[in-house]
């Protein structure tokens, strides 16, 4: 058969360690659980913590901003949910395409290059402990040469990091909890989400969905997944993702150097994410460096995960110009490589070893075909939910299909595909208010999994 029929114990332990600890598995238990801003499910809750718990409690009062996060976050909400489905039902074949992780294997080529550094270790020679917190001087030079190359980004402009994630995090650390700042909605959840824990907003309010103090900046068919920048109020920080998670939007040069001309005005700062860069097939910017003036007012963040499959291995960066200064002239690249090294002690060294074989030119033929062999699943998809009659968005500069259920519960959808296909895919609710309505479909899978999960699509909405 061709379709992933991954036992349980599997999925429990990978996917679900947040929240299921091997011995914490009790009981399978029906719940009501309550989404943002939606009525209450009822699901199949997988379990319950099993630590007895104690009267004893410490003089230490909670953080308020954790307390004012909505949920869990939106992945391991997904992943509880399709464990609580497996148990539901354990003979299904259930095809994940909700988390956007990667499925195809590591090419060759950077693998052997980890494999080496790896072996060298158990040399005298070949051995190397704590390195620079910012990353070896080769890999952010070959970083810098490879995406950035005639855009006045330099070797010391680029951090390396353990992954884009972990440096918005850090980022928000830099920026600390009096900045106010905008996100697209719908969008990649760890800005909002990191927002809240530094305390740079307000209480989320149930009616509208939205934190108090983030501005939300809807990207919907009807403005093209670009924002109204005449009606976005100003903020200090603009998290702003092309080609973007989840609507698989990516940017125009043209909306871009208005984006650009924006933040000049207002003296924001864009963060801008090009994770999924390397998807983008038209001639829409691959780097906001691109764009006149861009070093004046933006940094960048991104990620090996989605180009060589580094999701496990965990390898990113940040470019910060040397032109970002802030209102009082001095540099923020300064401050953050203040903040990696106090938070960070730099990347794996395996992982940088890997992150070198990528940008060598074998590597980056071979990231390529990875990224070619996912939009050709993209194009499977989408074609699957077009020739079904609905609107279909994103896909084309990005492995996210982003499809539309008119006045429809987005969670709902979700729980429908759920249970009629096995297939998990993500509510478009979990990305921001702006995505209810939506679906978002990954294209990262093994293709006969592509294959056979169009297949049920089919069945279920012929
Ligand atoms: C837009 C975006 N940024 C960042 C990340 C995280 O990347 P990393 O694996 O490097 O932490 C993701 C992962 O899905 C993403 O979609």
């Amino acid at each position: 058969m061709s379709v992933i029929h991954q036992s349980l114990s599997t999925s429990i332990s990978s996917s679900s360690s947040t929240f299921l600890g091997h011995n914490n598995l009790k009981s399978i238990k029906s719940s009501n659980v309550s989404i943002p801003g939606r009525i209450n499910v009822v699901i199949e809750c997988v379990a319950t913590p099993s630590a007895e718990i104690t009267a004893y409690k410490t003089k230490v009062s909670r953080n308020e901003n954790m307390g004012k996060l909505q949920a869990g976050y939106l992945f391991p909400e997904i992943a509880r949910r399709r464990t609580a489905h497996m148990l539901k039902y354990p003979d299904a074949q259930v095809i994940s395409l909700g988390i956007g992780d990667t499925t195809e294997p590591i090419p060759e080529v950077i693998t052997s290059s980890m494999a080496k550094r790896s072996y060298a270790l158990s040399t005298v020679e070949g051995y190397s402990g704590y390195g620079a917190e910012q990353g070896e001087k080769q890999l952010r030079a070959s970083i810098a040469k490879t995406y950035y190359e005639n855009l006045g980004i330099e070797e010391d402009d680029v951090f390396v990091s353990d992954g884009a994630k972990s440096d918005i995090s850090r980022l928000q650390v830099l920026f600390g909890s009096k900045v106010t700042m905008a996100v697209q909605d719908p969008s990649y959840p760890a800005y909002v989400d990191s927002s809240v824990i530094l305390g740079q907003t307000g209480q989320f309010q149930k009616d509208v969905e939205k934190y108090g103090n983030i501005e939300y900046m809807k990207c919907t068919p009807e403005n093209g997944f670009f924002p109204d920048l005449s009606a976005t109020r100003r903020t200090d920080i603009i998290f702003f993702c092309s080609p973007n998670n989840p609507t698989g939007y990516a940017a125009s040069r043209e909306q871009l150097t208005r984006l650009v001309e924006f933040a000049k005005e207002n003296g924001s700062i864009i963060v801008y994410d090009s994770a999924y860069a390397m998807y983008v097939s038209d001639d829409s910017p691959r780097s906001i460096f691109e764009i006149p003036g861009a070093k004046e007012v933006s940094m960048e963040v991104s990620s090996f995960s989605k180009y060589a499959g580094f999701t496990g291995v965990r390898l990113g960066w940040t470019a910060i110009p040397k032109e970002l200064l802030y209102s009082d002239g001095f540099p923020v690249a300064k401050d953050f490589n203040r903040i990696v090294c106090t938070c960070f002690n730099g990347a794996s060294n395996i992982a940088q070893a890997g992150g070198l074989a990528c940008v060598s030119p074998e590597g980056i033929k071979a990231m390529h075909e990875v990224v070619g062999f996912y939009k050709e699943n993209t194009d499977i998809i989408v074609e699957a939910f077009n020739s079904l009659g609905f609107k279909v968005y994103g896909g084309k500069n990005a492995p996210y299909v982003w499809i539309y259920f008119p006045g429809q519960s987005s969670w709902d959808v979700f729980s429908e595909i759920l249970e009629k296909t096995h297939v998990v895919t993500t509510p478009g609710g979990g990305f921001g208010p702006g995505g209810e309505g939506f679906i978002r479909v990954s294209a990262f899978g093994h293709r006969e999994n592509i294959l056979e999960a169009c297949r049920r699509f089919k069945q279920l909405y012929k």
